[in-house]
């Protein structure tokens, strides 16, 4: 086996990465201390923190590019639970995922829950990626944009012959904010900020 040592310069200078965990800078600790102790224990129905919530919206709105009818939803927990939300509410009848790696894989178990059907799973050989494929009777397509175990980014589109209506979910845990996408090519966008504030966000056709 042949041992990999890289150079000591090229080594990040903190070996945390963009998607977690995260580096929070001392001034963002700091920031909750001042400006976020002015909310923690006042009611989220006054409107200082239904105007902060209104702000973080709009602001992912626009780096969306603001498409016509879609609606960002902020929830608590993390993508993982996101998974949840979709086998519970979103997902109906036999769904197809794209497999290519720890993540992927774990919304197909959560796809293959016991009222739902046995999903369609296309399943990557290492150090390739594959692509989704239109099937008739597929009610939900899904994918990571960035699966974060292998690195494989697949790119924002729809399966041309998919069934009308199927619904599109994209993974962007690790994607949101660092790959441009066309909103217009999927239904669910869904990401959590990496482990600092467990925010879920999905932005979606809903
Ligand atoms: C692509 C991807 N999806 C889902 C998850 C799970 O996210 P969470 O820890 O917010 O549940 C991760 C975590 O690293 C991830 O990288």
């Amino acid at each position: 086996m042949v041992e990999i040592n890289i150079p000591k310069d090229l080594l990040p200078l903190d070996g945390r990465f963009g998607c977690g965990p995260s580096k929070v800078r001392t001034e963002q600790l700091a920031a909750f201390n001042t400006e976020g102790a002015k909310l923690i224990g006042t009611s989220h129905r006054q409107a200082p923190v239904k105007n902060l919530v209104k702000r973080v919206q709009d602001g992912l709105m626009d780096l969306f590019h603001n498409p016509n009818g879609y609606e960002i939803v902020l929830g608590n927990g993390g993508s993982t639970a996101f998974w949840d939300v979709a086998a519970f509410s979103l997902a109906e009848g036999k769904s197809q995922l794209l497999v290519h790696g720890e993540f992927g894989a774990k919304f197909a178990t959560s796809l293959s829950a016991p009222w739902l059907e046995k999903p369609t799973v296309v399943q990557a050989e290492a150090g390739s990626r594959s692509e989704l494929r239109a099937e008739a009777g597929i009610s939900a397509y899904a994918y990571p944009q960035n699966e974060t175990s292998t690195g494989v980014v697949t790119p924002v589109k729809r399966v041309p012959g998919a069934d009308s209506g199927a619904l599109f979910f994209t993974d962007a845990t690790s994607a949101a904010g660092g790959i441009d996408f066309d909103p217009y090519e999927t239904d669910v966008y869904y990401f959590a900020r990496r482990r600092t504030l467990q925010v879920m966000v999905v932005f979606g056709l809903l």
